[in-house]
């Protein structure tokens, strides 16, 4: 297959929605762009991707994707900086990772410049909608999608990629108290966790429904086989500090593989923070929020950036996280945010500019 993009056609919409939004108060994720990008998967191959209008699409009852939900996306960012040069961070990790979800969905792969140029495409297009205001950034949501028809269980023969935008304030407004599910399960080994499917968050928004009924934002979720080690949440990655050291999960079939997460971790050990990347149990938790120990719980995700816990709830008691003047969650998300909008070196090279 041809893998170069010779051409992305640009259809600009006639009027702008620019001028009724309020860029000084932007939720996540609720308003979207003039245009978004789309690229159609047809008789065994990747068409040209357009950028057109923001538009409804039709589709055919039968669509796999609404029987069988083979979907997959991302979650990216752009960023301005002061003199509204516009930045995306570690870019090729997302179009990477859309293809591993994919591939696991039995959806076609897309190669690099389909999605790099398309992608680049709609930001030149709508590059007014890149707020400069501090915390907000626009939110880059590409996505898979099988429109095949017909109600036999296999793939799809036919495919939409389309990515939209929505310029977006913090995920979460306050404070986060998370609660340690030990009934239900996110992933499974074998199953689709590492990937970014649609599904694996229809799967969460049940027991998240209960979680919030009882007073949380978020579940952390437990290995599915024994409930005892803490994985990930439902939109980031976790990290622990007990005394002052640093803990994550390892990823494994069942977490996804966050970019936030791994470029955590090189920003930490760079800070000559003590990183374990290691399985660690709610009991190891629990005990050290006993003894004083628990110093600091954050998640971690492109949309959630850093967001540090203030307490967890484990067999109906809560524990409070410590407020700490000198964060590691705070250190951290300074040292991200100032690469992010260009605003301190970048030493790793993940920056990347359009
Ligand atoms: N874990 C899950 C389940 C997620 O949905 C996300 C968000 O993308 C993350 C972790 C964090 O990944 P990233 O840092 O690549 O955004
Ligand atoms: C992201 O952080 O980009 C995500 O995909 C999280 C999303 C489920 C809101």
């Amino acid at each position: 297959m041809d893998t170069s993009v010779k051409n992305v056609i640009v259809e600009k919409a006639k009027t702008s929605k620019i001028d009724q939004v309020d860029f000084n108060n932007l939720s996540f994720g609720s308003i979207v762009t003039d245009h978004m990008m789309v690229c159609d998967y047809k008789d065994g191959a990747w068409e040209t991707p357009k950028v057109v209008p923001y538009q409804p699409i039709t589709l055919d009852p039968s669509s796999k994707i609404f029987h069988y939900g083979q979907s997959v996306f991302e979650g990216m960012k752009a960023y301005k900086d002061t003199d509204n040069n516009v930045w995306l961070f570690r870019p090729l990790e997302n179009q990477k990772r859309l293809n591993i979800s994919s591939k696991r969905l039995a959806i076609p792969e897309i190669p690099e410049a389909y999605f790099m140029e398309g992608l680049k495409a709609l930001l030149k297009v709508d590059q007014q909608w890149i707020p400069q205001t501090e915390g907000s950034s626009l939110y880059i949501r590409p996505f898979v999608f099988a429109t095949g028809k017909g109600f036999h269980a296999s793939p799809a023969n036919e495919y939409k990629f389309i990515i939209a935008c929505a310029p977006s304030g913090p995920y979460f407004s306050g404070k986060v108290k998370v609660l340690i599910e030990e009934k239900y399960s996110r992933s499974a080994n074998g199953g689709v966790g590492f990937a970014k499917a649609g599904g694996n968050y229809a799967g969460q928004f049940y027991p998240t429904q209960l979680a919030v009924a009882k007073g949380y934002n978020q579940v952390i979720w437990t290995d599915d086989n024994s409930h005892e080690y803490i994985e990930e949440a439902g939109a980031m990655n976790i990290f622990i500090r007990i005394n002052d050291t640093l803990i994550t999960s390892p990823t494994s079939d069942r977490i996804l593989d966050g970019i936030t997460r791994k470029s955590l971790i090189e920003l930490a050990k760079d800070e000559g923070i003590n990183v374990e990347v290691r399985k660690i149990t709610v009991k190891e938790v629990v005990e050290a929020s006993k003894n004083g120990t628990l110093m600091e719980m954050f998640g971690a995700g492109t949309a959630a950036v850093i967001s540090p816990i203030s307490a967890f709830g484990f067999q109906e008691k809560d524990y409070e996280l410590p407020e700490l003047d000198k964060s590691y969650a705070a250190l951290l998300k300074k040292r991200i945010t100032d690469i992010q909008y260009n605003r301190a070196e970048d030493k790793f090279g993940w920056r990347y500019k359009l």
